[in-house]
């Protein structure tokens, strides 16, 4: 199995739309955005969402399979960058991707002098906090309000890379 992690460009703007589709539509609890309000956005929505944020887009053997977006932290999310969105292919989990896509973030992170790392994750969603321990995010001690879903809080979770990647 080859897997290609790239950062997506202009042109890749109807391959992010397909996985973020997918993603919502395969996790519809998973994320604060939804299959319905998303599914008839026009181009200039996806083109526009590549222009503002980072997109990790993963292939294997020349098919999508995942993705993820990393942002410059607000000053309110306490860390340099933000994750989210992240999504692989049900039949491609449990198969060491998410770490390559981690290690794709802490490049970046480098390029750009990003040393903290964060994420918010709903605190029900057991197994996505499960896999960010083991890749070596902290719980934060408190929960904040999500902005997407105004009433539901997330669960911020940080990693600090500075040097140390593993
Ligand atoms: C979250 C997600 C991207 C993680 O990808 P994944 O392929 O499932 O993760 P992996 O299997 O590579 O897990 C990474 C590590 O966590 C461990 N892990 C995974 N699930 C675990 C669990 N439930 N308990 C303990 N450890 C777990 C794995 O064993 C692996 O450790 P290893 O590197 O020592 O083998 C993927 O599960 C997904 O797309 N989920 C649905 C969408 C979602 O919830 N996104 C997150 C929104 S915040």
């Amino acid at each position: 199995m080859k897997i290609v992690l790239n950062k997506a460009t202009a042109e890749d703007f109807l391959r992010l739309k397909s996985l973020r589709l997918s993603a919502l539509k395969n996790s519809p609890t998973a994320f604060g955005a939804k299959f319905d309000d998303l599914k008839d956005r026009p181009e200039n929505y996806w083109q526009q969402l590549i222009k503002v944020s980072s997109w990790c887009l993963a292939a294997a053997d020349g098919a999508d399979i995942a993705l993820l977006a990393v942002d410059r932290a607000d000053k309110d999310r306490n860390s340099d960058c933000w994750l989210s969105s992240w999504w692989i292919s049900e039949n491609y989990r449990g198969r060491g991707i998410s770490k390559l896509m981690a290690d794709w973030v802490y490049n970046l992170c480098k390029e750009n002098g990003w040393e903290k790392i964060g994420l918010g994750v709903w605190p029900d969603n057991k197994n996505a906090i499960a896999v960010y321990l083991k890749l070596g995010f902290e719980l934060a001690d408190g929960l904040m309000p999500s902005r997407s879903i105004p009433g539901l809080m997330y669960q911020p979770m940080y990693k600090s890379i500075g040097g140390d990647t593993k």
